[in-house]
This record gives C-alpha cells, structure tokens and sequence, in this order.
C-alpha cells in the first residue's frame, strides 16, 4: 500500500493588505533566511501565494489582513512576528480555537532598554535644553543642570519592562514599577492593580508605558492619570499608540501638567503628515523604532514552536487570549 504524506507549511504573513506587504519586503526576505538557516526541510509560503489552504499548519503573522487565518482549516498555531499581540487578537474573525505564541526575544529586550534609557538620559540630562542653549550661542550655566533626582515609573513589568526598569536602577537612577498582578524586584519598588496605580502615579515624574494593549489598558494615558502625576511630568510611551488619549496629552502639555512627551507609537501609523503631533515643541516623534523584530534572532523560537505545534507539544511563550497577552 502506498503511505500518502500530507504535505505540510509554515504561512507568513505580513501586511493588512498586499500593498502594505511590499513595504514588509526586507523583513520577509530576513524571515525566509532565518527559517532556512534554522530548518532547510521547512515548506515556507509567502502569502498571498498560499497554495492550497489545507497544507497550511502555522502562521507566522505581522499585521494579517483580518479574516485570513480563519481560512485554514488545518493551523495549529498562530506566532505573532512581535512581542505584542494586539494585532491578531483585534481580528473578529479570528480562529479561537488555534493557540498564540509571541516573540521573546533577549535581543529585542536589549534593544528596547537602550530605546528607553536614551530617551529618559535625554530628559534626566536635559539635552534639549542644552542644545536650545547652543543654538543661541548662550553659556546658561545655571541649575537645574540635570533633572536626575526625578523618579521613573514603569508600566508594565513583563520581561521587556523589567529589564529596562533595572537597567535604569542600574544607572543609579530610582525606578519604581506598576503592573496589574504583584511583581517582585530586589531592585525596584513595584505596585500593582488600581489600588495602587495612584500612587504609583504620584511619585512618577517620568511616566514610562510598557504595558500590553488590552481592553483594559487602552486609553490608560488619559487626563485621569495625567492628573495624578506630578505637576511638569515627562511622558514616553513605547508600547501602543491605543494606550494614549491624543486629545488629553495634547491639553495637558498646554496647561504644563505634563512638560513634554516621547512617543514611538501611534493610534495610526504611519503617523499622518498633518498630525499635530509632528510639529509640537514638547512632542519628541520616533517612527516606531523602540524595538523592531530581527527575524534572524526570533528564527529559532518560530521553527522550534512549529515542530511543537505538529508534534502537540506544549508551545513557547503561548498567549493567554483571556488575558490579552
Ligand atoms: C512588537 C512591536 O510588538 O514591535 O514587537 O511593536
């Protein structure tokens, strides 16, 4: 009797639409070599040419257009492309019953701690502020000479939030943590849940957002919490632009409860020309750099995720979709 094979695949997907994925090009192109590298025997298909729908076992997704993944019948596992996951749960249509996994990534966690410790360095050691003073040929040798006394805040304490926050800690710096389960640190204060996020908030003069985007958190940087900071409070948000009320930060740099802001991450990106954001004195805009996915790094969790994901295994770093994250 002749054994017949079912033909396996792993799909990636990047893009909401096909020309969304044109501008992915170099990050496909790094996906396919790192799970080559990782397993040359591994079918890889580029959507939108799928093949036969059936073959297809695990996607691999960036921003997928919505309703795609409800398309094959045979996935076993969804791997977001990120360490977020927001972008595949915003789907309606999505499958539910095929497990998630995410991106950790130690390489990612470097390179987002060095995002976060340059731009709160930037605000400590008043860089701007130097620079203005140059630009007039001034010599304003007058205090403050640095804001380093000022007390961070973290939010969010997963494994991205907690290597930055220690590694502010670190640079002598005194870092305080909120998450919305109870984090433990010997280096860092840490609070949890809403009882304790206005306190939290009192003593953050720079208020750094790590946190996921659940139906929870969105809008969280709101006038609300805003109110509750320190009068002059510097903000950086690194996570999603869905966390941030526009409007709210807008009126309160204006009214100077907030002395300025970072932001790598907006509610439409790319961040539209005629947004204000662009051209505010207090807003510094980063086009969502903080931490962006090397495929080659993230190559080996993926490939070890779908010989899991075939095999029934239990899966890394697999998503609690009640949970959000
Ligand atoms: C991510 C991102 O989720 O880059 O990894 O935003």
């Amino acid at each position: 009797m002749i054994e017949c094979i079912k033909p396996m695949a792993m799909l990636l997907i990047c893009g909401r639409n096909k020309t969304e994925a044109k501008t992915y090009n170099w990050f496909i192109r790094d996906c396919i070599q790192g799970i080559q590298q990782n397993d040359a025997e591994i079918e890889l298909r580029v959507w939108p040419d799928v093949g036969n729908h059936d073959d297809i076992q695990f996607a691999m997704v960036w921003r997928h257009p919505p309703g795609e993944l409800q398309r094959y019948p045979n996935l076993k596992c969804i791997a977001s492309l990120g360490a977020g996951v927001d972008h595949i749960l915003s789907d309606p249509h999505l499958p539910l019953h095929v497990p998630i996994v995410r991106v950790v990534d130690k390489h990612m966690a470097v390179d987002i701690t060095q995002y976060v410790v340059a731009m709160t360095l930037s605000y400590i050691k008043r860089l701007t502020h130097w620079q203005q003073c140059q630009q007039q040929n001034r010599w304003c040798k007058q205090p403050p000479f640095n804001f380093a006394q000022r007390q961070i805040g973290i939010m969010g304490l997963g494994f991205l939030g907690k290597k930055a926050a220690n590694a502010l800690h670190d640079l002598g710096l005194h870092v305080t943590g909120w998450s919305r389960t109870k984090k433990v640190s010997d280096k860092i204060q840490c609070f949890s849940g809403t009882q304790e996020f206005e306190l939290f908030l009192s003593q953050s003069d720079v208020l750094i957002c790590m946190l996921p985007l659940t139906s929870q958190t969105e809008n969280i940087l709101n006038k609300d919490t805003f109110t509750h900071l320190p009068f002059g409070a510097y903000l950086i948000n690194l996570a999603r632009g869905h966390h941030l009320v526009e409007a709210d930060l807008l009126a309160a740099l204006e009214s100077g409860q907030l002395s300025g802001a970072c932001l790598d991450v907006f509610r439409q990106e790319p961040l539209p020309k005629k947004h204000p954001f662009w051209t505010h004195p207090k807003i510094q805009v980063t086009p969502h750099i903080a931490s962006v996915t090397n495929p080659l790094t993230i190559a080996p969790q993926l490939v070890e995720n779908y010989h899991r994901a075939l095999k029934g295994f239990e899966l890394l770093n697999q998503v609690d979709i009640t949970r959000g994250y």
